[in-house]
């Protein structure tokens, strides 16, 4: 088998794999009526009966590429060659459309979308006959979507496995279907002629200068388009690029495939051998519950703080693991991946991008230098039936200033602290991204070096801020923290991405590099402001956010890990009553059907925004 072929011995023993799933719908005679109607509709793409009924594997294709949705829209090319592989295996690819998500041009946000694409990939991989399935992700949230599926099928297995053996209900054996990720890759870096542009982060940039007068809307677009200069996703580490790491660094994609770029050759290479790959892992009866255990979730904090990965990696995480029946917390981020070391010299919180990344090595290259120092379980099992150990151990970062030696780290404790107190019960605050500015401006009291205090300016919104923030009447100065309030999961469905406030115009003609942010909603990836985010719970769910003041003052204090307001708890009481009094917090109504039923199912961002229902549904944390 050809499992045995790489000289692991693991599977020698182990039981027969159960019949493949799709024999039930092509080759059983118990209902030969329903297989004949089932055979019959599948020939019509030249598939013959004989080949439906050969013992073949089905390989699904989960397609996340599309017009809509162009991070990924390459992964159309690249299922070509998927196919190629699956078919050399000796296998049949079927491939199927998910709901697009895409985070640039989706309205409200594309976070709304996850849970969505999410529940829809259940039913498609449960339902169709599937043997196993090649995820093809990239942008933000199609990994995690992806994920959580996979793991989902994990958890109906136990439920029902029960459940089936009494009833013979053969057809729906076998949920946990072996599955695999293929990201589609960043694009090339951007350049300007003189410096790299990164995607995302340069539109960050961008926004200063064009609230400062220095460009105008025409530079401005071609700014920020210099900074995407090909297929594929964010070259920087914004969220694509960190929750592909971590799908690698969690055994769920070939070792060395997620930083492929999407154009090089080496990527439809990669496509190709993900295609065999699955093949081979559907014989050894391969699947998510032997990868996706918890070392897997540990190895893949630490990573995440080794590469600079995104805010947003904590509640994506969290949300896997949840569907697999791990409880991963905040806590847990800032207990395993808090002191790890920033090796990773990339945007946003580096210098480099995504092509760099690759050619230093990628994912394995951080990964050697973490197992090296112990800070990785070496025995956790990967997609190719060899461990994390057997994988990347003696890998070497070839350009040594991208991919850093710990001796030469770019920041030690690179991971996130979680932060509550009398706003929140858990926030996070990446210190990484924390500057020469920042540290200078607020964190340089000698008697209370790790602590700042600020008055807080209060936005309700995305939009009460684009309006308001440069209203000199506010009277915001550079000792001011902005508060966004009415943007977590309910208050704006899905959550905006909009904590990291910049600060007034005139502030920044003063040369104000940034002002201390707190928000119940997400920031993206790809920006490297020192926010406080993903508040939970949310202004919306009863937090303590929705009775805050412009003009209390908040103290943040990193030793203690709190966020305080500095008001009595009499105030705190009277606040609350007036706020009941007056209806509640109030957030904009929804807009659609879906928006509507979000906002009734979902969870918090700290328990990784997960749908209740389905956590109930499937007995595990989050429900
Ligand atoms: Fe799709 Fe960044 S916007 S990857
Ligand atoms: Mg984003």
């Amino acid at each position: 088998s050809p499992s045995n072929s790489n000289g692991d011995s693991r599977h020698l023993d182990a039981p027969k794999p159960p019949p493949l799933r799709s024999k039930s719908w092509f080759s059983s005679t118990a209902e030969p009526l329903q297989t004949s109607i089932y055979l019959e509709r599948y020939q019509n793409y030249g598939l013959t009966p004989r080949e439906l009924m050969s013992g073949k594997p089905i390989i699904g294709i989960a397609q996340t590429g599309s017009d809509l949705a162009p991070c990924n829209r390459h992964h159309i090319e690249l299922a070509k060659r998927v196919r190629d592989g699956i078919r050399t295996a000796g296998a049949i690819a079927f491939e199927f459309p998910t709901h697009p998500i895409q985070e640039t041009g989706r309205r409200p946000t594309a976070t709304l979308d996850r849970n969505l694409a999410y529940l829809g990939l259940v039913e498609l991989l449960h339902g169709y006959p599937i043997d196993g399935v090649v995820l093809l992700t990239g942008c933000d949230k199609t990994t995690p979507a992806c994920l959580m599926a996979a793991a989902t099928l994990v958890r109906l297995t136990e439920l029902l496995s029960p459940l089936l053996d009494k009833t013979n209900q053969h057809a729906h054996r076998n949920q946990n279907l072996p599955a695999i990720c293929m990201n589609v890759g960043p694009m090339l870096n951007g350049h300007d002629g003189s410096q790299t542009l990164g995607s995302g982060t340069i539109a960050w940039k961008a926004e200063e200068l064009y609230a400062t007068g220095k460009i105008d809307f025409e530079q401005m677009v071609k700014m920020v388009s210099l900074g995407a200069p090909s297929v594929g996703h964010c070259n920087t580490m914004g969220t694509a690029s960190t929750m592909n790491a971590l799908a690698e660094a969690l055994g769920m994609a070939l070792p060395g495939s997620s930083a492929i770029p999407a154009p090089y050759k080496e990527r439809g290479q990669c496509a190709y051998e993900t295609g065999q790959q699955i093949v081979e892992m559907v014989r050894a009866d391969r699947k998510p519950s032997d990868i996706l255990t918890r070392p897997a979730f540990e190895n893949a904090i630490r990573v995440n703080s080794a590469i600079g990965g995104s805010t947003n990696a904590p509640i994506h995480l969290n949300a896997i693991a949840r569907h697999i029946g791990l409880e991963l917390t905040n806590d847990d981020w800032y207990r395993v991946g808090f002191e790890v070391p920033l090796l990773l010299n990339m945007q946003p919180a580096g210098q480099y991008l995504g092509e760099d990344y690759y050619q230093a090595g990628g994912c394995p290259a951080i990964m050697a230098l973490l197992l090296e120092k112990g800070l990785l379980w070496p025995d956790a099992l990967t997609a190719n039936g060899r461990t994390i150990g057997e994988n990347v151990r003696g890998t070497v970062s070839k350009l040594p200033d991208v991919v850093r030696p710990f001796s030469k780290a770019l920041r030690p404790n690179a991971g996130f602290i979680n932060l509550s107190g009398s706003l929140f019960d858990s926030a996070i605050l990446k210190v990484s991204t924390i500057g020469p500015y920042f540290q200078q401006k607020f964190l340089s009291n000698p008697r209370d070096p790790n602590a700042f205090e600020g008055r807080a300016v209060v936005f309700d919104g995305p939009e009460d801020f684009r309006r308001n923030i440069d209203d000199p009447s506010l009277g915001i100065d550079d000792k001011c923290i902005l508060v966004m309030r009415g943007c977590g999961p309910i208050g704006f469905p899905g959550a905006a991405e909009t904590v990291n406030m910049r600060p007034p115009s005139y502030l920044l003609k003063a040369g104000c590099e940034g002002l201390p942010c707190i928000g119940d909603g997400r920031q993206s990836g790809t920006s490297a402001s020192p926010s406080i985010l993903n508040a939970s719970p949310e202004a919306a769910a009863g937090g303590n956010l929705a009775i805050l003041e412009s003009g209390d003052t908040i103290r943040v204090d990193l030793n203690t890990r709190r966020c305080d307001v500095l008001i009595s708890a009499a105030e705190v009481r009277r606040r609350r009553e007036r706020l009941e009094a007056a209806g509640g917090f109030q957030y904009p109504a929804s807009q659609t059907p879906w928006q509507e039923i979000y906002r009734q199912e979902t969870g918090q961002l700290s328990e990784g925004m997960i749908v209740k229902r389905a956590a109930k549904y499937l007995n595990v944390a989050g429900r």
